[in-house]
């Protein structure tokens, strides 16, 4: 296995929220729930989960930009809650960040060769003088023309922002590379040829990637591996082509007929089939019910995340975490079906 540029041991990350507007009183959700994961050199790590499951908060984590309320975060090997000045700014300089928005993620203030010698110049990457000359380079790497140099990002679509945004990330020739939802608020014309220019730069530059999407089909395009995230908690890890020969997606109720393949909530994000059973619909509200109220009192919950609207949940998945169980070459379910 190849070394882990970034790893995340343990990490939970809680945030306190507010009851209501007028009323005192808060609660704490866990945004993130022990997550156990790494990203290897060199390769396209895929993160899937549906919107609110905690994506952006492990990417902010990841950048040092947030710190978890507990756990560590490992770059190259070295705790980043460590680092001191000289390490830190190392660390800045080799993991990047890609934003979901194009249109909010450059200063409309700046030209193109602002933007982009900006990272040239506070990592002092190399000399004024040179500036211009990486400036086009890095452009070239892009598919954009010098011509653009002194033009602002409000003369551009969405797509060339984006390029110009991937410019900006590898300025500073960064080994990892976060990007959030990169592709989201792209045409779905652009989001492939975007896609395609990521997957080019990957690989011309040995990147490593922590690519983040609520995007089936997009993250099994370009992933290595896949994790699945569901309310803060990782329920599969896997290879790609264990995501892409699924035999069956369907889950069903019966645990002896059970996809073995993957955890139910995966299968039920593979189907992209909601519930089932309408019978089972409701009392998966029940249980729903149950959980909002323990899991305010409690703070967190104790069983597995996807316990409430899951078909083949017993009191015991309610109650206990689910060992990370490899049921195949690197490939993990936390789930109780699959001990
Ligand atoms: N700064 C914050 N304060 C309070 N709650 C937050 C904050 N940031 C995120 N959350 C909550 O944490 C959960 C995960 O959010 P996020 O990581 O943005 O999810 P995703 O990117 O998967 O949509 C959500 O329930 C969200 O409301
Ligand atoms: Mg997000």
């Amino acid at each position: 296995m190849k070394d882990a540029i970034c790893e995340f041991k343990a990490v939970s990350k809680d945030y306190s929220v507010r009851h209501s507007f007028f009323a005192s009183g808060s609660y704490r959700i866990k945004a993130l729930d022990m997550v156990n994961l790494s990203v290897k050199e060199g390769e396209i790590l895929g993160l899937v989960g549906e919107s609110g499951c905690g994506k952006s908060t492990l990417a902010k984590i990841a950048l040092g930009l947030e710190y978890p309320t507990s756990g560590q975060v490992f770059f190259s090997g070295y705790d980043i809650a460590d680092f001191d000045k000289t390490r830190l700014e190392n660390f800045r300089r080799h993991a990047q960040m890609v934003f979901q928005d194009p249109f909010s993620s450059l200063n409309p203030k700046k030209t193109v060769f602002k933007i982009l010698s900006e990272p040239l110049k506070i990592h002092r990457l190399c000399h004024k003088n040179h500036y211009r000359e990486r400036v086009i380079k890095l452009l070239k790497e892009v598919g954009m023309d010098e011509q653009i140099l002194n033009r602002y990002p409000h003369e551009f679509s969405g797509g060339q922002r984006q390029r110009i945004g991937l410019a900006r990330a590898l300025a500073t020739t960064p080994k990892m590379i976060v990007a959030d939802e990169p592709t989201s608020a792209l045409d779905v014309s652009i989001q492939a040829q975007i896609i395609n220019l990521l997957l080019d730069l990957q690989e011309r530059h040995k990147l490593s990637f922590l690519f983040i999407s609520h995007d089936l089909p997009v993250i099994q395009f370009v992933s290595h591996r896949v994790a699945v995230l569901y309310k803060g908690q990782l329920m599969e890890l896997m290879p790609k082509n264990a995501f892409l020969q699924s035999p069956n997606h369907q889950i069903t109720k019966s645990p002896n007929s059970l996809n073995h393949h993957h955890h139910p909530y995966t299968s039920l994000l593979l189907s992209a089939v909601p519930v089932p059973d309408p019978k089972m619909g409701v009392e998966a509200k029940k249980r729903d019910y149950g959980l909002i109220y323990n899991y305010k009192k409690d703070g967190y919950q104790k069983g597995c995340a996807f316990f409430p609207r899951c078909s083949l949940a017993t009191d015991k998945c309610g109650a206990e975490r689910p060992f990370w169980t490899e049921v195949a070459k690197d490939h993990f379910i936390a789930c109780h079906f699959m001990t």
